[in-house]
């Protein structure tokens, strides 16, 4: 894996609301298309728009992956609601480049700061086998919600508070 340059993450706020929506939109209609109905992939994009991302900043401490390029594109964006990881996207032409790596070790080092032993999160099908690379194991059965099939995956954190 060629390692992309000078990523850095940061908390997202309201500013980047815009930006990050249209990143997930992108990523929706690229990445997911292959897996998911275009009305499902809709009703997702619409979750994620610039409103809706910032009302729930109270209760999803989101960030933000961007490249320090000059124009400080944002990149990638993930988020953890207490034990449970969400919303994970990579742009696709920055994916495989370790940036969703960085996004979870983010959250992973977040979540220990805050002692939990183990998170949990609903793996698109597009993102199963990055999940299970990096840790997570199924948990239960694949389930839709009416936002489209998701796999209940779990990871223990190690260096936890027992
Ligand atoms: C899943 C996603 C966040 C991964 O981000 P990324 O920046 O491409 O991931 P990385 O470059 O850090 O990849 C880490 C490893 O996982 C592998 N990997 C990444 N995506 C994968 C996938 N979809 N299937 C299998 N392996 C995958 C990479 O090859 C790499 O393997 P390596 O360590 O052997 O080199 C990104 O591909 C994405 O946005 N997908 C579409 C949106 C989506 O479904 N998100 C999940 C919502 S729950």
């Amino acid at each position: 894996m060629v390692l992309a340059p000078n990523i850095v993450v940061r908390s997202f706020v309201a500013e980047d609301a815009e930006r990050v929506s249209e990143l997930i939109r992108s990523t929706l209609f690229t990445s997911n298309a292959g897996d998911y109905p275009r009305a499902e992939l809709e009703s997702l994009a619409e979750w994620y728009s610039a409103a809706g991302l910032v009302s729930r900043l109270p209760v999803a401490r989101r960030i933000v992956a961007f490249a320090e390029d000059g124009a400080d594109t944002i990149v990638g964006t993930a988020a953890r609601r207490e034990n449970r990881f969400e919303a994970f996207f990579v742009h696709p032409d920055w994916q495989g480049r370790g940036v969703g790596s960085l996004l979870l070790e983010a959250l992973e080092e977040d979540a220990r700061t805050d002692a939990l032993r183990a998170v949990w999160l609903e793996s698109s099908l597009t993102a199963v086998g990055f999940y299970t690379k990096r840790g997570f194991v199924a948990v239960g059965a694949p389930r839709d919600e009416g936002d489209g099939l998701v796999i209940p995956m779990r990871k223990r954190l190690p260096f936890g508070l027992p």
